[in-house]
């Protein structure tokens, strides 16, 4: 584990979209049974990982890197007892956000998981030039997160769905407490909104991890200005290979 450096060759952009000229021609709907079954045909690593990152395999997007440190996190706020609630921003398909709650079973800590379900919403110039391409891209579908939770055998009652455009949904909820927040929204916008909205309610010795930090550049941009904005924060990551890597941080 090391503090995160600020290597500019390894800035980034706005990913290329793969398949762009593809997805027109598939109705949005079906994008999460084909993401699934993509992930399903990857065979050889599928099979090979224990549970429960097995089970989450074909319902997250998050790389198996980002995946152990989410696990370590919830460990961590398990064993220290940490109140509050795991949040997620930025659900998809329920995969990062079932191994959050699985890991927290013993304390059956509320799982707050925001999204619209509906793509990405408009890039901002803070964006980066491909990231126009995204927009109304990477559907998830929520009967997908409810079938890995029940994999999981995470019981309903902990989990609260709250779906709808950040803006919209951030200002009408109240989360008192929060230990993990995992912000896995891509662009600035929602990433800045998640910081700024969720941010005060992290308890002392929470963690919030931003999932897009080496992948997107809207999310890191959002991220560095908030940090630049909280000296007590230092950004720290999981992992060996750059740009595959974890960020984080701890609230003292
Ligand atoms: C990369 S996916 C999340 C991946 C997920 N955490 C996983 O485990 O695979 C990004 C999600 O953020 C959601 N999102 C982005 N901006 C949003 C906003 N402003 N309001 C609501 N949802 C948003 C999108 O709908 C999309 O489902």
């Amino acid at each position: 584990m090391s503090s995160v450096d600020k290597d500019v060759s390894q800035t980034p952009t706005a990913p290329l979209q793969r398949w762009q000229w593809l997805r027109p021609m598939l109705p949005k709907r079906l994008q999460p049974y084909l993401r699934g079954l993509r992930k399903r045909t990857q065979w050889r690593r599928w099979t090979r990982l224990s549970e429960p990152f097995r089970t989450i395999f074909p319902y997250t997007q998050v790389n198996t890197t980002r995946q152990r440190n989410l696990f370590r996190l919830s460990e961590i706020i398990e064993h220290e007892q940490i109140p509050g609630a795991i949040v997620e921003c930025g659900v998809l398909d329920g995969g990062a956000a079932a191994l959050m709650a699985c890991v927290t079973a013993s304390s059956g800590r509320a799982v707050h998981l925001f999204d619209a379900w509906e793509g990405l919403p408009q890039a901002t110039p803070q964006d980066g030039e491909h990231a126009a391409s995204w927009t109304g891209e990477v559907v998830g579908s929520p009967a997908r997160v409810a079938a890995v939770m029940r994999k999981l055998s995470i019981e309903p009652w902990r989990i609260m769905i709250h779906r709808g455009w950040f803006n919209e949904t951030f200002p009408i909820t109240n989360i008192p407490q929060i230990a993990l927040l995992h912000i896995d929204a891509d662009f600035y916008e929602p990433t800045k909104l998640c910081l700024d909205r969720w941010y005060p309610h992290i308890s002392p010795g929470g963690f919030v991890q931003i999932d897009d930090y080496d992948s997107f550049a809207g999310c890191r941009m959002a991220v560095d200005e908030f940090l630049a904005g909280h000296p007590e924060l230092t950004l720290q990551n999981f992992g060996e290979v750059p740009l595959a890597r974890a960020c984080y941080f701890r609230k003292p």
